[in-house]
C-alpha cells in the first residue's frame, strides 16, 4: 500500500545528483588506523606459536569447558551485551586486509568512518543507499517480509549498511530492532507534527544520540566499570584524545582490546522460552535468509521487565567457545591454513601483523602492575600478546565480567574519544542530554531502544 508520505525524507528518494550538499549524507569512508602507544615496541611472536595457541586444542580453545558446562562459565551480564558490542565494532572499524598479512599497518584502510554514527544501518542514507529505504516512504527503512528480517536481494544477500551484521541470528536481530526503532521514531515525529522535510534527519539524530548515550551510560559502565567511565569523561583521554574531525581507530583497540567480545560468546544459545539450546555455528550462521520459524525472543538475550532473566554471556577467561574456534566457511571464506578457521588464532595473528606491543608493556606504561605468570597460565617468549592479555586481565582483575585496567582504559578512552572528536555527537553538541524515550524499568537502557515500537504485550515466541 502506498504511504501517505510519498516524500518522507527531506531529500527526494530518486534524486541522485552529485550536489555538494550530499556530503551530509555521506560517511567519510577510507580512514586510516593509528596507535595509542606509539613509543612501545612491537611484540614480535612467532606466528606458528600464535596459531598453535589460538587453534583447535590450543590454550584459547574452550571446547573442553563447553562439554562440561551447564552454566558453569556464566558471566553476570546478559548474553546480549557482547552482540551489542559487536555492532559497535562493525559501526566503527572494518579492516578488510587479508589475514595472511602483507599490508603494512600504516597503510591499512578502515572502511568505516571512525564515528559512532550508526553507519551500519544508515550507510549512505536515502540518496546514496536508496535500496535500504521504503520507496514509498524514504524516511523509513524497508524491512523483510513479516518485519523480522532485513530486505535481501533475490539471492538472499542482505541489503544492509554493513554485511557483517548478517553474520548470525543475534547480530541480525539487533540490526532489525534498530531499523524498527528508527521507523518508530519517524512515527512519533510525525505524530508531533514535525515538518515532513525534517522527519528523516531528526529520527536519525534521535536514534544515533540514544545509541551513543547507551554506549557511554549503559554499555561502558558494565564493561569497564563506572569509575573509569567517569574519569575519562571528566579528564579526557590520557592516550587517545583526537581533535574534532581527526579521529581514527587505534590498532590496539581494533586488533586487541575491543576483540574482548569474542571471549564472551557462548557456544550454545536458547532462542525462546523452554526451547532447546542450539550451537551458534553452524546452526545460527547468517549470510542468507534465516530458516522460517526460527524466531529469537529478545528476552533470551536481555533482561526485560516482567520476563524471566535472560541467558548470561560467557565469562571472560582467555578461551573462546567451540563455535569461534571452528568458524564456518561462510564466515572465513575458503582458507588454505586450518588455523584461519579459529577466531582466536586470527585475533593473535592480527595483533602480530599490526605490530602491537605486549600487554605487560602497556600495563607498565599506564602505571598498573602487570599480570603474573600464574595469572596468565602461559609464558610467552617476549611478553603476552595484547588481545590474550586483555582477556586474562578481565578474568583476574574484572571477575570474568569486566575488562581490567589495560583493556578497560583502551576501550573507554577510544569510545569516549571518538564521541568527543565527532562534532555531531551528543557529547559535543549537548553533553548533558539524556534520553527522551520512555523506559520500561527504572532508567532508560539498551533494552528500551531494542524494543521500541515492539508491542511489549505481544506473546513471546513459543518454543
Ligand atoms: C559470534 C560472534 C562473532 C564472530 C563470528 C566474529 C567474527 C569476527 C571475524 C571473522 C573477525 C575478523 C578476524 C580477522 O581476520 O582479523 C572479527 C573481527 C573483529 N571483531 Fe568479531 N566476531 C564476533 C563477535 C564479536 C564481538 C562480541 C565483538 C566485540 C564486542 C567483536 C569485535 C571485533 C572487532 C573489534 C574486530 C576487528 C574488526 C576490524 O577492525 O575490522 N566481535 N570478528
Amino acid at each position: 500500500m502506498a504511504s501517505a508520505h510519498p516524500h518522507g525524507s527531506g531529500v527526494a528518494a530518486r534524486d541522485h545528483c552529485l550536489s555538494p550538499a550530499r556530503a551530509v549524507d555521506r560517511p567519510t569512508g577510507g580512514a586510516r588506523y593509528g596507535r595509542m602507544f606509539r613509543g612501545l615496541d612491537p611484540l614480535g611472536t612467532d606466528p606458528e606459536l600464535l596459531m598453535r595457541a589460538g587453534g583447535d586444542g590450543g590454550i584459547c580453545d574452550a571446547a573442553v569447558l563447553d562439554r562440561l558446562t551447564s552454566g558453569g562459565d556464566d558471566a553476570t551480564e546478559a548474553a546480549g551485551w557482547p552482540f551489542f558490542g559487536q555492532l559497535v565494532a562493525h559501526d566503527i572499524t572494518a579492516d578488510r586486509s587479508p589475514i595472511g598479512g602483507g599490508v603494512a599497518p600504516d597503510v591499512l584502510r578502515n572502511s568505516r568512518a571512525p564515528r559512532l554514527n550508526l553507519e551500519i544501518i544508515y550507510s549512505d542514507g536515502p540518496i546514496g543507499s536508496p535500496y535500504l529505504f521504503d520507496v514509498h516512504d524514504p524516511a523509513t527503512f524497508l524491512l523483510g517480509p513479516n518485519g523480522d528480517d532485513v530486505p535481501r536481494n533475490h539471492q538472499g544477500v542482505a541489503l544492509i549498511g554493513d554485511p557483517r551484521d548478517d553474520v548470525h541470528l543475534f547480530a541480525l536481530s539487533l540490526h532489525v530492532a534498530l531499523l524498527h526503532a528508527h521507523n518508530h521514531l519517524v512515527d512519533l515525529l510525525r505524530a508531533d507534527g514535525v515538518p515532513e522535510a525534517e522527519v528523516f534527519d531528526r529520527a536519525r539524530t534521535a536514534l544515533t544520540w540514544h545509541y551513543q548515550w547507551i554506549v557511554v551510560r549503559d554499555f561502558l559502565p558494565r564493561l569497564v566499570g563506572a569509575p573509569l567511565v567517569e574519569e575519562v569523561l571528566a579528564e579526557g583521554g590520557r592516550w587517545f584524545a583526537p581533535l574534532p574531525g581527526e579521529a581514527y581507530i587505534p590498532l590496539e583497540f581494533a586488533d586487541a582490546a575491543f576483540r574482548y567480545g569474542h571471549g564472551q560468546i557462548r557456544h550454545t544459545y536458547r532462542l525462546v522460552d523452554g526451547g532447546p539450546e542450539v550451537p551458534l555455528f553452524p546452526d545460527l550462521v547468517g549470510f542468507g535468509p534465516h530458516s522460517a520459524g526460527r524466531r529469537l525472543d529478545l528476552a533470551q538475550l536481555f533482561d526485560l521487565p516482567g520476563r524471566p532473566p535472560a541467558q548470561r554471556a560467557k565469562r571472560l577467561d582467555g578461551r573462546l567457545a567451540a563455535s569461534l574456534i571452528g568458524l564456518p566457511e561462510q564466515v572465513t571464506g575458503a582458507v588454505d591454513v586450518a588455523a584461519y578457521h579459529s577466531l582466536a588464532a586470527r585475533d593473535l595473528l592480527r595483533g602480530e601483523t599490526t605490530g602491537l606491543p605486549s600487554g605487560e608493556a602497556v600495563a607498565r606504561l599506564i602505571g598498573v602492575t602487570p599480570l603474573t605468570v600464574d595469572e596468565l597460565e602461559q609464558t610467552w617468549p617476549h611478553g603476552t600478546p595484547l588481545w590474550f592479555y586483555v582477556l586474562k586481565e578481565a578474568e583476574h582483575r574484572g571477575g570474568g565480567d569486566r575488562l581490567g585496567p589495560v583493556g578497560g582504559r583502551i576501550v573507554a578512552e577510544v569510545l569516549v574519544g571518538l564521541l568527543r572528536a565527532d562534532p555531531t555527537s551528543y557529547l559535543v553538541r549537548q553533553p548533558d542530554w539524556t534520553p527522551q524515550l520512555p523506559a520500561a524499568g527504572s532508567r532508560f537502557g539498551l533494552a528500551d531502544l531494542l524494543t521500541l515500537g515492539v508491542d511489549r504485550d505481544r506473546p513471546a515466541p513459543a518454543a
